[in-house]
């Protein structure tokens, strides 16, 4: 019976289109590095690339959205190491995404919204460490 429901699921799957959304694959408990590679080790967190998908979706030809929600001005430094060794969980900045049809934005990506949460935690409010000295 085993082969069967592989053969099924690879049919069902491989017809899927459209649009990725989180809410549908909250079910399968992935890791959020598993499609977003860089999110605790590098400053990108990244987005997955169409191979990603395709262990799934054997045929899974729609397109990676690249519209963006959460962006920041480029001369913003900003890390997710930096976040992840600073144990500030995924969820603290992009809500529960597992929820999200669509992702929203949650916490805003302003100054105020860095600095208040930099206040509470007791990290860095000095202007260097979020802007080159002289911009
Ligand atoms: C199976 C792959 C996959 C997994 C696992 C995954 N994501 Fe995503 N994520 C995507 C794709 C594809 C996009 C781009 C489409 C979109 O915005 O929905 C995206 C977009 C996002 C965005 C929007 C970025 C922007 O600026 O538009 C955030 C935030 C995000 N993911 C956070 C997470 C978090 C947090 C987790 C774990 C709790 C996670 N993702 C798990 C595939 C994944
Ligand atoms: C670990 C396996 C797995 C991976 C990786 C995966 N998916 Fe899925 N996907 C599923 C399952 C299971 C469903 C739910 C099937 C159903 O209910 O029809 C699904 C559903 C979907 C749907 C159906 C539409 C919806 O949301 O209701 C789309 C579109 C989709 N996935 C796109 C993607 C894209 C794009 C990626 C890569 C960023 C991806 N999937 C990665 C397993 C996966
Ligand atoms: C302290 C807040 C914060 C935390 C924690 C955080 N992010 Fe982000 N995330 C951001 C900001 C701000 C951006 C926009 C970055 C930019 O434009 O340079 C972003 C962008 C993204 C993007 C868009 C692609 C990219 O690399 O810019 C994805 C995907 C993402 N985050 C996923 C995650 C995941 C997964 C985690 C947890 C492992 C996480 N984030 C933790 C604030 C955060
Ligand atoms: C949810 C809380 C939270 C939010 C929101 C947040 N940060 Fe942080 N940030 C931290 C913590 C905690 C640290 C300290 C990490 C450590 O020292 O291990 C940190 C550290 C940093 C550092 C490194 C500072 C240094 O000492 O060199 C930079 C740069 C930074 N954050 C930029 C930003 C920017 C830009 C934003 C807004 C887009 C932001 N952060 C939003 C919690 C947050
Ligand atoms: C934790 C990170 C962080 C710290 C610390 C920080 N900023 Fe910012 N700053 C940002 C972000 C994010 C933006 C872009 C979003 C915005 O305009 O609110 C920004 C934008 C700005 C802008 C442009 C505003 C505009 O409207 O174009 C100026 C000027 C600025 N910051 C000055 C400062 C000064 C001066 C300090 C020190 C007192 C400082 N910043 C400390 C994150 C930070």
């Amino acid at each position: 019976m085993k082969w069967l429901t592989v053969i099924l699921l690879g049919f069902f799957l491989a017809a899927e289109q459209g649009e990725f959304s989180h809410k549908t694959h909250a079910p399968l408990r992935l890791n959020c590095t598993s499609c977003h590679e860089g999110a605790e080790s590098s400053d990108r967190a990244g987005f997955p690339k169409l191979a990603q998908c395709q262990t799934c979706h054997r045929d899974y030809a729609g397109q990676i959205p690249s519209q963006r929600i959460y962006q920041l001005p480029d001369f913003v430094f900003f890390s997710h190491a930096v976040h992840a060794k600073g144990k500030a969980p995924c969820g603290d900045c992009h809500g529960d995404v597992w929820r999200q049809q669509r992702i929203q934005l949650f916490r805003g990506v302003k100054m105020k919204d860095c600095v208040d949460c930099h206040k509470q935690r007791q990290a860095t409010e000095g202007c260097t460490a979020c802007h080159e000295l002289g911009q």
